[in-house]
């Protein structure tokens, strides 16, 4: 209650001030008269000269009524910065993206790169870049502002794919075309499930069904809660009011109905189909809420039950995942609709089953018009060494390049006898 009525204070406060600010004193002509009386400072030109070592952003300028432009400078590294504190003057920049104002006496201060997991793993990159040891298909690690992993990694030629802050892969995954791939893709809803994972899920002890998400690891556009569904922002996932139908009731119209419904996006079209109610769900929900109702009715009942091992969680697009088990214990991989992806299987009771992961099936099926698909092992896992246009190397799990590339597989660190075979 106590946050509640504070909140409602704060909402007013801004409302207040804005009223002031707009209607009252900043009225139409103020700053003109305003910068004819006192006049603006020039702002720093970093903002206008943006090079590699002149940086900043544009900001509202603290003066009254924003007359003014105000360009906050950004400082590189080893560049000097105020820790701050009294008696140190005015602060008029900050360090820049990935930097910390490091104190080094009396007040004064440098721009020093943050230490994190991602900065160490690009110093590492640059290291080897200078002796010679960087893969032609291996990515400088991209880091953000705060020094933490950017939200998609690719490798070239291939794919690009999810991460999570700390570099770890997530789902979600795209053909790669180019550089600017990395920028159309934005991973949103699939950093959010690896957040409620993280820090929501463990207090809690049942799994939370987050947002809809898409193969690419966006927002599905379409968000359904009970019975109410949304069309939502594909990059943020907040509901968007456009033009046409943007909420239904599945009591009385299906989702596609709605005017952000794409038939390509829909992996249980059926349930559009016939009378209403109609559905928005995926047989990995249903089996999942199935589950929890037992696991609640058998606590009333007085059982004691063990939650974390009885139900599984789903893909953030809904579905089992893309590993299934047939009727006879094979294992084969699938696609998002549950079709198997070429012949790629394992059999019960073998090593090839046991590691399966089926992530080289999956990057094969997304490249399927490419001419260099990489090689899988049976089980569609990537086989360890990997060869393009003359060139050889090893690479992780996740199909990423690790180490140096060769003409001879034999010179390669991961090489094995039998290296064709996996
Ligand atoms: C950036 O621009 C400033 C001012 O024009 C110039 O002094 C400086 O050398 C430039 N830095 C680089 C790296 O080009
Ligand atoms: C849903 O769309 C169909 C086809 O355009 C239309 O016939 C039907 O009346 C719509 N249902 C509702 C409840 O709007
Ligand atoms: C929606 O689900 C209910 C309950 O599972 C089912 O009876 C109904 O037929 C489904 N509707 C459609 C259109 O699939
Ligand atoms: C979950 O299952 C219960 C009972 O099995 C059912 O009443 C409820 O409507 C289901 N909820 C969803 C969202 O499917
Ligand atoms: C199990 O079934 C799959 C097809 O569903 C088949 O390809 C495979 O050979 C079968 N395995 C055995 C051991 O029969």
């Amino acid at each position: 209650m106590a946050t509640h009525s504070s909140y409602f204070i704060i909402s007013f406060l801004l409302y207040y001030f804005d009223v002031v600010n707009s209607d009252i004193l900043c009225e139409t002509g103020f700053c003109s008269t305003h910068m004819t009386n006192v006049g603006c400072a020039p702002p720093a030109a970093n903002c206008r000269i943006n090079n590699a070592t002149h940086t900043g952003i544009w900001l509202p300028s603290p003066t009254i009524c924003n007359c003014c432009d105000y360009c906050m400078p950004l400082f590189g590294e080893n560049q000097n910065c105020a820790v701050g504190g009294p008696g140190t003057g005015v602060n008029i920049g900050r360090c820049g993206h990935g930097l910390t104002c490091e104190p080094s006496g009396d007040g004064a201060g440098f721009c020093a790169r943050l230490d994190s997991k991602c900065h160490r793993a690009q110093d590492d990159f640059d290291d080897r870049y200078m002796k010679g040891e960087t893969g032609v298909l291996e990515e400088r690690p991209s880091c953000d502002g705060k020094g933490n992993y950017n939200a998609v990694s690719c490798i070239p030629t291939q794919t690009c794919f999810c991460q999570s802050e700390e570099g770890e892969r997530l789902f979600g995954e795209v053909l790669y075309m180019g550089r600017r791939t990395k920028e159309s893709l934005h991973c949103g809803c699939s950093r959010f499930h690896d957040k409620l994972r993280r820090i929501i899920s463990p207090g809690v002890p049942l799994p939370i069904v987050g947002p809809r998400c898409t193969t690419d690891g966006s927002f599905n556009p379409i968000q359904c809660l009970n019975n109410i569904c949304h069309c939502v922002d594909t990059i943020t996932g907040e509901i968007k009011n456009g033009y046409g139908i943007t909420t239904i009731d599945l009591r009385e119209a299906p989702i596609a109905n709605l005017s952000c419904y794409n038939r390509n996006l829909d992996l249980f079209p059926d349930q559009s189909t016939g009378e209403p109610t109609y559905n928005y769900t995926t047989p990995c929900l249903d089996k999942m809420n199935e589950t929890i109702h037992y696991i609640l009715q058998s606590e009333k009942d007085g059982f004691d039950m063990d939650y974390f091992t009885t139900v599984s969680e789903c893909l953030p697009d809904g579905t089992y995942g893309r590993i299934v088990r047939t009727r006879n214990g094979t294992k084969m991989c699938v696609d998002d609709r549950g079709h198997q992806i070429e012949n790629y299987q394992a059999e019960p009771h073998t090593p090839e089953y046991e590691s399966m992961d089926c992530k080289c099936a999956l990057t094969s099926e997304i490249m399927a018009t490419s001419a260099e698909k990489p090689v899988c092992c049976k089980n569609g896992n990537f086989r360890r060494i990997q060869c393009r246009r003359g060139l050889c190397r090893c690479v992780d799990s996740d199909g990423r390049q690790e180490g140096p590339h060769s003409a001879s597989v034999t010179s390669l660190e991961c090489y094995k006898e039998d290296w064709q075979n996996c």
